[in-house]
Protein backbone atom coordinates (compact mmCIF):
# COMPACT_ATOMS: atom_id res chain seq x y z
CA UNK A 1 0.00 0.00 0.00
CA UNK A 2 1.22 3.31 -1.13
CA UNK A 3 1.02 5.66 2.30
CA UNK A 4 2.58 8.90 2.88
CA UNK A 5 4.62 10.11 5.30
CA UNK A 6 2.64 11.90 8.55
CA UNK A 7 2.82 15.65 7.16
CA UNK A 8 3.26 18.60 9.13
CA UNK A 9 0.90 20.91 6.50
CA UNK A 10 -2.47 20.88 6.54
CA UNK A 11 -4.60 19.08 3.87
CA UNK A 12 -1.73 16.98 2.88
CA UNK A 13 -1.74 12.99 2.87
CA UNK A 14 -1.42 11.64 6.22
CA UNK A 15 -0.58 8.19 5.04
CA UNK A 16 -3.96 6.71 6.23
CA UNK A 17 -5.51 7.29 2.38
CA UNK A 18 -5.65 3.94 0.61
CA UNK A 19 -4.00 4.68 -2.88
CA UNK A 20 -3.55 2.32 -5.62
CA UNK A 21 -0.65 3.78 -7.57
CA UNK A 22 0.77 0.00 -8.41
CA UNK A 23 -0.51 -3.55 -8.72
CA UNK A 24 0.62 -5.07 -5.04
CA UNK A 25 -1.38 -1.65 -3.81
CA UNK A 26 -4.38 -4.48 -3.31
CA UNK A 27 -3.45 -7.13 -1.47
CA UNK A 28 -4.76 -10.72 -2.78
CA UNK A 29 -8.27 -10.78 -0.98
CA UNK A 30 -8.85 -6.82 -2.07
CA UNK A 31 -7.53 -7.55 -5.78
CA UNK A 32 -9.97 -10.61 -5.35
CA UNK A 33 -13.44 -8.16 -3.68
CA UNK A 34 -12.59 -5.69 -6.75
CA UNK A 35 -13.06 -8.24 -9.12
CA UNK A 36 -16.13 -9.78 -8.12
CA UNK A 37 -17.66 -6.07 -7.76
CA UNK A 38 -16.31 -5.42 -11.18
CA UNK A 39 -18.20 -8.27 -12.54
CA UNK A 40 -21.51 -7.17 -10.49
CA UNK A 41 -21.26 -3.94 -12.30
CA UNK A 42 -21.00 -4.99 -15.82
CA UNK A 43 -24.05 -7.00 -14.95
CA UNK A 44 -26.13 -3.57 -13.20
CA UNK A 45 -24.04 -0.49 -14.06
CA UNK A 46 -26.17 2.01 -11.88
CA UNK A 47 -25.85 -0.58 -9.02
CA UNK A 48 -23.45 1.71 -6.75
CA UNK A 49 -23.54 5.41 -6.79
CA UNK A 50 -20.50 6.81 -4.23
CA UNK A 51 -20.10 9.61 -5.96
CA UNK A 52 -24.06 10.85 -6.01
CA UNK A 53 -24.43 14.41 -5.29
CA UNK A 54 -22.55 15.28 -7.75
CA UNK A 55 -18.68 14.40 -6.00
CA UNK A 56 -15.94 15.31 -8.38
CA UNK A 57 -13.02 12.70 -9.74
CA UNK A 58 -10.72 14.72 -11.45
CA UNK A 59 -8.96 13.09 -14.18
CA UNK A 60 -5.38 13.90 -15.31
CA UNK A 61 -3.27 13.35 -18.85
CA UNK A 62 -0.01 13.78 -19.54
CA UNK A 63 0.11 11.67 -22.06
CA UNK A 64 -2.71 10.53 -24.65
CA UNK A 65 -5.16 8.49 -24.17
CA UNK A 66 -8.46 6.67 -25.82
CA UNK A 67 -9.44 3.80 -23.26
CA UNK A 68 -8.55 5.33 -20.36
CA UNK A 69 -9.83 8.66 -20.81
CA UNK A 70 -13.65 7.36 -21.72
CA UNK A 71 -13.71 4.42 -19.31
CA UNK A 72 -12.65 7.10 -16.37
CA UNK A 73 -15.70 9.85 -17.63
CA UNK A 74 -18.48 7.02 -18.50
CA UNK A 75 -17.46 5.28 -15.30
CA UNK A 76 -17.16 8.09 -12.69
CA UNK A 77 -20.71 9.46 -14.37
CA UNK A 78 -22.42 5.99 -13.83
CA UNK A 79 -21.25 5.57 -10.47
CA UNK A 80 -23.33 9.24 -9.73
CA UNK A 81 -20.16 11.78 -10.24
CA UNK A 82 -19.18 14.44 -12.09
CA UNK A 83 -15.46 13.75 -14.19
CA UNK A 84 -13.60 16.34 -14.61
CA UNK A 85 -11.17 15.36 -17.01
CA UNK A 86 -7.80 18.08 -17.22
CA UNK A 87 -5.25 17.62 -20.28
CA UNK A 88 -2.31 19.06 -17.80
CA UNK A 89 -0.76 20.67 -20.96
CA UNK A 90 -2.93 23.53 -20.20
CA UNK A 91 -1.86 23.63 -16.49
CA UNK A 92 0.69 24.83 -15.05
CA UNK A 93 2.17 22.06 -14.61
CA UNK A 94 4.94 22.01 -17.23
CA UNK A 95 5.79 25.12 -15.83
CA UNK A 96 6.89 24.25 -13.03
CA UNK A 97 4.08 24.00 -10.25
CA UNK A 98 4.73 21.32 -7.71
CA UNK A 99 3.17 17.99 -8.15
CA UNK A 100 2.61 18.47 -4.43
CA UNK A 101 0.69 21.71 -4.77
CA UNK A 102 -1.14 20.08 -7.65
CA UNK A 103 -2.25 17.66 -5.27
CA UNK A 104 -3.44 20.04 -2.51
CA UNK A 105 -5.48 22.01 -4.81
CA UNK A 106 -7.72 19.15 -6.20
CA UNK A 107 -8.10 17.02 -2.97
CA UNK A 108 -9.41 20.09 -1.52
CA UNK A 109 -12.39 20.07 -4.29
CA UNK A 110 -12.57 16.44 -5.72
CA UNK A 111 -13.19 13.24 -4.33
CA UNK A 112 -10.15 11.24 -5.86
CA UNK A 113 -7.52 11.85 -8.44
CA UNK A 114 -6.66 9.93 -11.63
CA UNK A 115 -3.29 10.70 -13.23
CA UNK A 116 -1.63 9.29 -16.47
CA UNK A 117 1.96 10.68 -15.90
CA UNK A 118 5.24 9.43 -17.15
CA UNK A 119 7.50 8.42 -13.40
CA UNK A 120 6.38 6.31 -10.99
CA UNK A 121 7.69 8.47 -8.65
CA UNK A 122 6.08 11.57 -9.54
CA UNK A 123 2.40 9.95 -8.84
CA UNK A 124 3.54 8.57 -5.46
CA UNK A 125 4.98 11.66 -4.70
CA UNK A 126 0.94 13.19 -5.65
CA UNK A 127 -0.34 10.05 -3.53
CA UNK A 128 1.77 11.05 -0.35
CA UNK A 129 0.64 14.61 -0.65
CA UNK A 130 -3.22 13.96 -1.27
CA UNK A 131 -5.96 13.58 1.00
CA UNK A 132 -8.06 11.44 -1.45
CA UNK A 133 -7.31 8.39 -3.29
CA UNK A 134 -4.58 8.86 -6.04
CA UNK A 135 -5.26 6.50 -8.79
CA UNK A 136 -2.38 5.02 -11.57
CA UNK A 137 -4.12 5.80 -14.86
CA UNK A 138 -0.48 4.34 -16.38
CA UNK A 139 3.15 5.52 -15.36
CA UNK A 140 6.38 4.19 -17.21
CA UNK A 141 6.52 1.75 -14.39
CA UNK A 142 3.50 0.60 -14.12
CA UNK A 143 -0.56 0.63 -15.59
CA UNK A 144 -2.07 -1.31 -13.03
CA UNK A 145 -6.24 -0.31 -14.22
CA UNK A 146 -5.37 -2.17 -17.16
CA UNK A 147 -4.57 -5.22 -15.64
CA UNK A 148 -7.19 -4.99 -13.23
CA UNK A 149 -9.48 -4.96 -16.27
CA UNK A 150 -7.41 -7.92 -18.18
CA UNK A 151 -8.00 -9.93 -14.46
CA UNK A 152 -11.71 -9.68 -14.82
CA UNK A 153 -11.52 -10.55 -18.83
CA UNK A 154 -9.72 -13.75 -17.76
CA UNK A 155 -11.69 -14.68 -15.27
CA UNK A 156 -14.47 -14.00 -17.26
CA UNK A 157 -13.48 -16.68 -19.48
CA UNK A 158 -12.01 -19.19 -17.59
CA UNK A 159 -14.48 -18.58 -14.43
CA UNK A 160 -10.79 -18.88 -12.01
CA UNK A 161 -7.33 -16.77 -12.17
CA UNK A 162 -5.41 -18.67 -9.63
CA UNK A 163 -2.69 -21.48 -11.62
CA UNK A 164 -3.65 -19.97 -14.82
CA UNK A 165 -0.67 -19.66 -17.27
CA UNK A 166 -0.10 -16.59 -18.97
CA UNK A 167 2.46 -15.35 -21.12
CA UNK A 168 3.50 -12.26 -21.77
CA UNK A 169 5.50 -11.70 -24.95
CA UNK A 170 6.85 -8.37 -26.23
CA UNK A 171 8.95 -5.95 -23.99
CA UNK A 172 9.46 -7.51 -20.78
CA UNK A 173 10.40 -4.06 -19.49
CA UNK A 174 7.15 -2.15 -20.00
CA UNK A 175 4.55 -0.84 -17.40
CA UNK A 176 2.52 -3.62 -18.86
CA UNK A 177 4.88 -6.67 -18.79
CA UNK A 178 5.52 -4.87 -14.81
CA UNK A 179 1.93 -4.83 -13.85
CA UNK A 180 1.37 -8.16 -15.08
CA UNK A 181 4.10 -9.39 -12.69
CA UNK A 182 2.17 -7.35 -9.67
CA UNK A 183 -1.16 -7.80 -11.12
CA UNK A 184 -1.00 -11.54 -11.83
CA UNK A 185 1.00 -12.63 -8.50
CA UNK A 186 -1.53 -11.52 -6.32
CA UNK A 187 -3.73 -12.98 -8.62
CA UNK A 188 -2.36 -16.66 -7.97
CA UNK A 189 -1.50 -16.53 -11.98
CA UNK A 190 1.73 -17.93 -13.35
CA UNK A 191 2.87 -15.50 -14.68
CA UNK A 192 5.94 -16.18 -18.26
CA UNK A 193 7.26 -12.31 -19.38
CA UNK A 194 9.11 -13.50 -22.32
CA UNK A 195 11.67 -10.70 -24.25
CA UNK A 196 14.71 -10.12 -25.43
CA UNK A 197 17.02 -10.12 -22.59
CA UNK A 198 17.60 -6.27 -22.95
CA UNK A 199 14.06 -5.92 -22.32
CA UNK A 200 13.59 -7.58 -19.39
CA UNK A 201 11.83 -6.48 -16.27
CA UNK A 202 13.15 -4.41 -13.38
CA UNK A 203 14.77 -6.64 -11.20
CA UNK A 204 13.27 -4.72 -8.11
CA UNK A 205 9.56 -5.56 -9.65
CA UNK A 206 10.70 -8.94 -10.42
CA UNK A 207 11.66 -9.99 -7.04
CA UNK A 208 8.15 -8.00 -5.47
CA UNK A 209 6.10 -10.24 -7.65
CA UNK A 210 8.55 -13.43 -6.38
CA UNK A 211 8.00 -12.48 -3.13
CA UNK A 212 4.19 -12.25 -3.76
CA UNK A 213 3.57 -15.21 -6.10
CA UNK A 214 4.92 -17.50 -3.12
CA UNK A 215 2.17 -16.27 -1.15
CA UNK A 216 -0.54 -16.94 -3.48
CA UNK A 217 0.26 -20.40 -4.88
CA UNK A 218 1.30 -18.07 -8.32
CA UNK A 219 4.71 -18.22 -9.98
CA UNK A 220 6.86 -15.82 -12.22
CA UNK A 221 9.31 -16.72 -14.34
CA UNK A 222 11.68 -14.25 -17.51
CA UNK A 223 12.78 -16.25 -20.22
CA UNK A 224 13.69 -15.03 -24.11
CA UNK A 225 12.28 -18.47 -25.43
CA UNK A 226 9.00 -17.38 -27.21
CA UNK A 227 8.21 -20.77 -28.47
CA UNK A 228 8.82 -22.47 -24.98
CA UNK A 229 7.15 -19.35 -23.08
CA UNK A 230 3.77 -20.03 -25.30
CA UNK A 231 3.39 -24.18 -24.63
CA UNK A 232 0.67 -24.80 -22.65
CA UNK A 233 0.07 -20.71 -22.16
CA UNK A 234 -4.17 -20.56 -21.16
CA UNK A 235 -3.34 -16.46 -21.99
CA UNK A 236 -1.00 -14.91 -24.05
CA UNK A 237 -0.88 -11.24 -24.00
CA UNK A 238 1.18 -8.57 -25.59
CA UNK A 239 1.33 -4.63 -25.90
CA UNK A 240 3.00 -1.98 -28.43
CA UNK A 241 7.44 -2.63 -28.87
CA UNK A 242 7.55 1.36 -28.18
CA UNK A 243 5.30 3.04 -25.95
CA UNK A 244 4.34 6.49 -25.27
CA UNK A 245 7.63 8.98 -24.65
CA UNK A 246 9.85 6.22 -26.71
CA UNK A 247 9.49 7.49 -29.77
CA UNK A 248 12.69 7.66 -32.14
CA UNK A 249 13.16 3.86 -30.71
CA UNK A 250 10.87 1.96 -33.14
CA UNK A 251 13.66 0.67 -35.34
CA UNK A 252 15.84 -0.65 -32.85
CA UNK A 253 12.83 -2.33 -30.61
CA UNK A 254 10.98 -4.05 -33.37
CA UNK A 255 14.36 -5.70 -34.71
CA UNK A 256 14.73 -6.88 -31.22
CA UNK A 257 11.54 -8.15 -30.65
CA UNK A 258 10.38 -9.75 -34.38
CA UNK A 259 10.58 -13.36 -32.88
CA UNK A 260 8.45 -12.24 -30.30
CA UNK A 261 5.12 -11.32 -32.34
CA UNK A 262 2.06 -13.31 -31.18
CA UNK A 263 0.94 -15.32 -34.38
CA UNK A 264 -0.81 -17.86 -35.06
CA UNK A 265 2.29 -20.01 -34.88
CA UNK A 266 2.65 -19.48 -31.12
CA UNK A 267 -1.07 -19.54 -30.68
CA UNK A 268 -1.10 -23.44 -31.84
CA UNK A 269 1.74 -23.52 -29.24
CA UNK A 270 -0.44 -22.79 -26.26
CA UNK A 271 -3.33 -24.25 -24.35
CA UNK A 272 -6.04 -25.19 -26.89
CA UNK A 273 -8.60 -23.08 -24.90
CA UNK A 274 -6.27 -19.80 -25.09
CA UNK A 275 -7.19 -16.49 -25.06
CA UNK A 276 -5.63 -13.59 -26.43
CA UNK A 277 -4.91 -10.19 -24.77
CA UNK A 278 -3.90 -6.92 -26.20
CA UNK A 279 -4.45 -3.11 -23.88
CA UNK A 280 -5.09 -1.84 -26.90
CA UNK A 281 -3.69 0.60 -29.72
CA UNK A 282 -2.50 -2.26 -31.35
CA UNK A 283 -0.28 -2.41 -34.66
CA UNK A 284 -0.89 -5.43 -36.33
CA UNK A 285 1.32 -7.04 -38.05
CA UNK A 286 4.08 -5.80 -35.75
CA UNK A 287 3.34 -6.99 -32.27
CA UNK A 288 -0.23 -9.09 -32.84
CA UNK A 289 -1.15 -11.23 -36.37
CA UNK A 290 -4.20 -9.63 -37.85
CA UNK A 291 -5.76 -13.05 -37.76
CA UNK A 292 -4.90 -13.32 -34.02
CA UNK A 293 -6.16 -10.03 -32.58
CA UNK A 294 -9.29 -10.28 -35.15
CA UNK A 295 -10.06 -14.37 -34.57
CA UNK A 296 -11.87 -15.98 -32.26
CA UNK A 297 -9.16 -16.38 -29.23
CA UNK A 298 -9.15 -12.62 -29.03
CA UNK A 299 -10.69 -10.81 -26.02
CA UNK A 300 -8.83 -7.60 -26.76
CA UNK A 301 -12.63 -5.57 -27.05
CA UNK A 302 -14.38 -7.32 -23.43
CA UNK A 303 -10.98 -6.14 -21.93
CA UNK A 304 -11.45 -2.96 -23.15
CA UNK A 305 -14.78 -2.68 -21.84
CA UNK A 306 -13.84 -4.21 -18.94
CA UNK A 307 -11.76 -1.00 -17.93
CA UNK A 308 -14.99 0.34 -16.91
CA UNK A 309 -16.24 -1.74 -14.54
CA UNK A 310 -12.92 -2.51 -13.32
CA UNK A 311 -12.10 0.85 -12.38
CA UNK A 312 -15.48 1.99 -11.35
CA UNK A 313 -15.39 -1.47 -9.00
CA UNK A 314 -11.75 0.17 -7.82
CA UNK A 315 -13.04 3.43 -7.12
CA UNK A 316 -15.79 2.03 -5.06
CA UNK A 317 -13.18 0.68 -2.86
CA UNK A 318 -10.77 3.41 -2.80
CA UNK A 319 -14.28 5.39 -1.41
CA UNK A 320 -15.38 3.29 0.73
CA UNK A 321 -11.97 2.71 2.63
CA UNK A 322 -11.52 7.14 2.59
CA UNK A 323 -15.48 6.60 4.06
CA UNK A 324 -14.20 4.32 6.55
CA UNK A 325 -11.32 6.62 7.69
CA UNK A 326 -13.45 9.64 8.06
CA UNK A 327 -16.05 7.41 10.30
CA UNK A 328 -12.89 6.86 12.16
CA UNK A 329 -11.55 10.34 12.48
CA UNK A 330 -8.59 9.06 11.13
CA UNK A 331 -9.28 11.19 7.74
N1 LIG B 1 -4.95 0.67 -22.99
C1 LIG B 1 -4.92 1.99 -22.73
O1 LIG B 1 -4.50 2.46 -21.67
O2 LIG B 1 -5.45 2.73 -23.74
P1 LIG B 1 -5.35 4.32 -23.86
O3 LIG B 1 -3.88 4.67 -23.99
O4 LIG B 1 -6.13 4.67 -25.11
O5 LIG B 1 -5.95 4.94 -22.64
Amino acid sequence: MTAGPASPIAGAGDGTVRHFTRDDDLSPAEQAAVLSLAAELKADRFARQPLAGPRTVAVLFDKPSLRTRVSFAVGIAELGGFPLVIDMQGTHAGRGEPVTDIARVLAGQVAAIAWRTFGQAAIEEMAAASSVPVINALTDRFHPCQVLADLQTVRAAYGRLAGLVLTFLGDGSSNMAHSYLLGGATAGLQVRICAPEAYWPAADVLAAAAALAERTGGSVAVSADPLDACKGADVLATDVWTSMGQEGQERTRSGAMAGYQVDAAKLALASPACRVLHCLPAHRGEEIAAEVIDGPASLVFEQAENRLHAQKALLCFLLDAAAGERREGRG
